[in-house]
């Protein structure tokens, strides 16, 4: 069993300079306004909100994923937050225009992020090993 309703996971990674990430995009400011709108719904004690690390889909920030249901939100905008806690965490309905897309594709993106961040970590390791 669950112990809240929904688990909202936010992510506000930083990333080096030029990377794309959440961050950059404004998360912070959407993370303020799903806590204030959530508190606002009275859905605080049914809604937990979590900031998150890198979900993967750095280049089409802010995502969120919502448990239990996994559904994952990207370009989320404050604007978009009423809509998202009203549908989706006050009447169980997903926001369909703010979906990240099907689980394959969105599971390659996320993927494929990956393997190039590690790649450019690496080679800014390498090249501060240079000096
Ligand atoms: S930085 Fe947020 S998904 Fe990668």
């Amino acid at each position: 069993m669950e112990p809240f309703r929904y688990h909202v996971y936010v992510c506000t990674q930083e990333k080096a300079e030029g990377q794309p990430c959440c961050s950059a995009n404004g998360s912070a400011k959407v993370l303020d306004a799903l806590r204030a709108e959530v508190g606002k719904a009275g859905l605080g004690d049914e809604v937990q909100i979590t900031t998150s690390g890198s979900l993967g889909l750095c280049e089409r920030g802010p995502n969120m994923v919502v448990y239990p249901e996994g559904v994952w939100y990207s370009r989320v905008q404050v604007e978009d937050v009423p809509e998202i806690v009203r549908e989706h965490l006050g009447h169980g309905r997903p926001v369909a225009r703010l979906l990240s897309g099907d689980a394959a594709a969105l599971k390659a993106e996320a993927l494929e992020n990956k393997r190039r961040y590690l790649a450019f970590m690496a080679a800014q390791k390498a090249a501060a090993a240079k000096g």
